[in-house]
């Protein structure tokens, strides 16, 4: 398993491309199975979660095709089994994207229950109550969502919770279901309305993706399409505190500032100067020491919980004391406990933690526990004095393209080694 090398102190400086949404990519995946013919993706990220998504589809028989530029041709006609079996589930949650597609479209799916997962018990309750409203027929059987149907029926959602995923499965199912399906308190992400307008290209009628009631008109059948995939704004705000931590300034192309207020605000107040155009930002610094933020996560528009661990390191460097308050995921701190053994002094109270902001971190072996947790580290690491090792970064190859050489482009002293 490799690791990460970094060693802290110079200030970011440079320009980055911005890859495609990991959260955008995988949905749009699962989503190809709803079409009758071939589509093909664009713009697709090198991540081992978009590897273990095409495994996935693989498994069931999916015809896949990938070129040089990570362009992916998916080929749904000669599926064979519909299982999404649990060690990929394991590994990814979001295989459980694959539950709405395949009933809907196959009226069969034998999906594997997620289980744990590092930062809560994360349900599922909501996708399957959802489909079953549609009129799928679904049981647990030895850990796995059976669901079957002939056609699904639209139907009134109405989520008891803002999910995500949950939004983009009924979503998925409701466009080949017989009639209109309308998805109240729906999650307004970027992501679901991508996926929204990818299923538009295809033929589908989706109205209303981006606000909380979303109107699905079912169609009898959804054929091939190209799509590009909309740039990721997690990966995006994650170099932009990288820059604002370092003291630096960057560039990033092949963005969307649009989607990211809840986080430009926040690295604004921070103190970061920032210059938007229609698909690049600028971040600069100007050397100075960022002040102190308090964050309190929500669904979109407001402050994502993806750059929540991020905002945990910018405050343990900052000036002042910092809050951020976790409402989204319960256990969605493990960062803290590896940042207190680079020095920083936080407390945490429920789902809220307590940054006082000190003046330099220092190097540490340190273990990365999910995603976004994983990047946090590598944050500090930039501004730690001496070497901090990450250990487990499988999980940062989940989600960050090229995440070293990203950053060496940048300035940062960074080295991936093998275990
Ligand atoms: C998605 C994102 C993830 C992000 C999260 C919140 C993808 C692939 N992943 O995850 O990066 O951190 O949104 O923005 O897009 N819940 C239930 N029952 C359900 C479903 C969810 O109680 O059936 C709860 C969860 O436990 C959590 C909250 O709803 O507390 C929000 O989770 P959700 O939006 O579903 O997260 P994901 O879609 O899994």
């Amino acid at each position: 398993m490799d690791k990460l090398i970094i060693s802290g102190g110079a200030p970011l400086g440079g320009e980055i491309r911005i890859s495609g949404a990991k959260n955008a990519v995988l949905p749009i995946l699962a989503a190809a199975l709803l079409a009758d013919d071939t589509v093909t993706i664009a713009n697709v990220p090198h991540l081992h979660d978009v590897t273990t998504s095409m495994e996935l589809l693989g498994r069931m028989g999916v015809g896949l095709v990938v070129d040089e530029k990570m362009n992916i041709e998916v080929d749904p006609r000669t599926i064979s089994t519909f299982e999404a079996p649990y060690e990929l589930v394991k590994t990814m949650r979001a295989s459980i994207l694959v539950l709405g597609p395949l009933v809907a479209r196959y009226g069969a799916a034998d999906v594997s229950l997620p289980g744990g997962c590092a930062i809560g018990s994360r349900p599922v309750n909501l996708h399957v109550k959802g489909l079953q409203a549609l009129g799928a027929d679904i049981s647990v059987e030895q850990g796995y969502i059976k669901a079957r149907a002939k056609r699904l029926v639209g139907n009134r959602l109405v989520m008891d919770m803002v999910t995500v995923t949950g939004t983009e499965n009924l979503m998925m199912a409701a466009a080949l279901a017989s009639g209109e399906s309308i998805i109240e308190n729906a999650a307004r992400e970027p992501e679901v309305v991508d996926l929204a307008n990818f299923i538009n290209q295809m033929g589908g009628k989706i109205e209303g993706a981006g606000t909380d009631t979303i109107y699905v008109q079912g169609v009898e059948n959804l054929h091939g399409t190209e799509y590009r995939v909309m740039p990721d704004r997690i990966e995006s705000g994650t170099y932009l505190v990288a820059a604002a931590i370092s003291g630096g300034r960057i560039k990033l192309k092949n963005t969307r500032p649009d989607i990211m207020d809840a986080v430009l605000q926040s690295l604004r107040e921070a103190g970061a100067i920032i210059t938007l155009g229609d698909d690049w930002i600028e971040l600069d610094m100007e050397g100075r020491r960022p002040r102190s933020v308090d964050i309190r996560t929500a669904p979109y528009p407001a402050f994502p919980t993806d750059m929540q661990a991020q905002f945990t390191a910018l405050n343990a460097v900052a000036e002042g004391v910092g809050t951020i308050t976790e409402t989204v995921f319960e256990n969605r701190f493990m960062h803290v406990h590896e940042m207190q053994r680079m020095g920083a002094d936080v407390r945490v109270e429920g789902n809220t933690a307590i940054i006082r902001g000190v003046k330099r971190l220092t190097g540490a072996p340190v273990m990365a526990t999910d995603l976004r947790a994983s990047a946090s580290l590598v944050l500090a690491g930039l501004v730690a004095e001496g070497d901090t090792v990450v250990d487990r970064i499988y999980h940062i190859d989940r989600g960050y393209e090229c995440i070293e050489e990203k950053l060496a482009q940048l300035g940062a002293k960074i080295r991936r080694v093998p275990s």
